[in-house]
C-alpha cells in the first residue's frame, strides 16, 4: 500500500482491533487489514458471530463498540477520532439491518436535515446556513426534485415521503427506506450489513437493485453478509472472509461461491483455525424463490 492511499478516496483500515464497550478486554476484532478502493465493492462474509457486524458499527463509531487498536483513514483522515455524524459528513454512510421507527418525523422532513446536515460539511463551513437555500442548503424545490428523481431510480411510490420514518414499515419497505437515503445523501463509502437478509428474498432484491442503481466510480462499497445469495444480484470485486476477529482470506467472487459450494468449515480450517462452524450455514434452499432473483441480475451489468 502507497501513502498515497491516505490522501485520495480509499478506506484504508490498518490493524483494526474493537471490543465491546461493555467488555473492553474481550476482542472481538483482532486485527483488520482492509483497503477499499474507489468504485469498488468489497464483499465480506463469516460464519455467524465471527465481527461483520461489529466492524461495521465500529466503521461507522457505535458507542457500543471501543476501538482498542488499529487505525481507519478516510480520506486521509483518522477517522476513529470523528463522530459518526462527521463520518457521514464525509461521505460515509451505514445501512442498518434492524432500522429504528420515529413515529411523527417524515421520510422527507429526516432525509432533508440528514442532507443539510451533509452539505455543511465535516469543518462546518460557517458560509454555509444548510436552512438557508441562498446560502448553500437545498431549496424546498430542488429537494422535492431530487427526492421526486431517486424515488423513481428505486420505484418508490412518491406517497412514501410523507410516512413516519419505518413506522408500520415492512421488512421491504425499511430496505427500501435505507436505500432511498443512501441515494440522496450520495455517500462515497456505503456500508451495508445484510447478516439476515440471506432468507428473505424480497428485501435481497430491494437492496441489490438499489445498490446497482447507485454504482458509480467514486462509491467505494462495503458489503457484509453471511450468505452468498446477494453476491448473485451485486458483483463484488473482491471477496473477504472474516473468522475469529480477522480477515482470514480474500479474493474474488469465485471465493463466495466456493463458499456457497463449501461452506465456511473448509476455508477456515485451510487458514489453520480449529472450526466447528457449521457447513449447513450457506446452503440455503435453491429451490423456485430463487428464480425471482434472476430479474435483477441485469442491472447489475448495467450499472457496471
Ligand atoms: N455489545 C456487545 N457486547 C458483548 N458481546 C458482543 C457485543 N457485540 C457483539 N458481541 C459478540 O461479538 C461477536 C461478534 O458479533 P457480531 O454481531 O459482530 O457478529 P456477526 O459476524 O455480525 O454475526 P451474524 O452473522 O450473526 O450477524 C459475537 O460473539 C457477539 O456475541
Ligand atoms: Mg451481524
Amino acid at each position: 500500500m502507497t501513502d498515497q492511499h491516505a490522501t485520495d478516496q480509499h478506506l484504508v483500515i490498518r490493524g483494526l482491533r474493537v471490543a465491546p464497550a461493555a467488555h473492553p478486554d474481550r476482542e472481538i476484532l483482532q486485527g483488520i487489514d482492509l483497503t477499499v478502493g474507489q468504485g469498488e465493492v468489497h464483499a465480506i462474509m463469516g460464519p455467524n458471530g465471527s465481527g461483520k457486524t461489529t466492524l461495521a458499527y465500529a466503521l461507522m463509531g457505535h458507542p457500543a463498540y471501543l476501538v482498542t487498536g488499529g487505525e481507519v483513514l478516510w480520506k486521509g483522515r483518522d477517522i476513529l477520532a470523528l463522530s459518526p455524524d462527521k463520518r457521514s459528513r464525509l461521505g460515509m454512510f451505514l445501512a442498518f439491518q434492524y432500522p429504528t421507527a420515529i413515529p411523527g418525523l417524515s421520510v422527507a422532513s429526516f432525509i432533508r436535515s440528514a442532507l443539510n446536515a451533509r452539505l455543511q460539511g465535516v469543518d462546518k463551513d460557517t458560509d454555509i446556513d444548510p436552512t438557508d437555500p441562498v446560502k448553500g442548503g437545498v431549496s424546498m424545490r430542488d429537494f422535492r426534485n431530487k427526492m421526486r428523481e431517486k424515488m423513481g431510480l428505486l420505484r418508490m411510490d412518491e406517497g412514501f415521503a410523507s410516512r413516519y420514518v419505518n413506522e408500520g414499515f415492512s421488512g421491504g419497505e425499511k430496505k427500501r427506506l435505507e436505500m432511498l437515503q443512501m441515494a440522496v445523501l450520495e455517500p462515497e463509502m456505503a456500508i451495508l450489513d445484510e447478516t439476515d437478509s440471506g432468507l428473505d428474498i424480497d428485501a435481497l432484491r430491494i437492496v441489490a437493485e438499489g445498490v446497482n442503481a447507485m454504482l458509480n466510480p467514486n462509491l467505494g462499497v462495503l458489503l457484509i453478509t453471511h450468505y452468498q445469495r446477494l453476491l448473485n444480484y451485486i458483483t463484488p470485486d473482491y471477496v473477504h472472509v472474516l473468522a475469529q476477529g480477522r480477515i482470514v482470506k480474500s479474493g474474488g467472487k469465485d471465493l463466495a461461491l466456493r463458499l456457497e459450494d463449501e461452506g465456511y468449515g473448509p476455508i477456515l480450517r485451510e487458514a489453520g483455525l480449529e472450526t466447528n462452524v457449521s457447513d449447513e450455514a450457506l446452503l440455503v434452499p435453491k429451490g423456485p424463490e430463487l428464480e425471482l432473483g434472476t430479474e435483477p441480475a441485469e442491472p447489475v451489468e448495467a450499472a457496471r
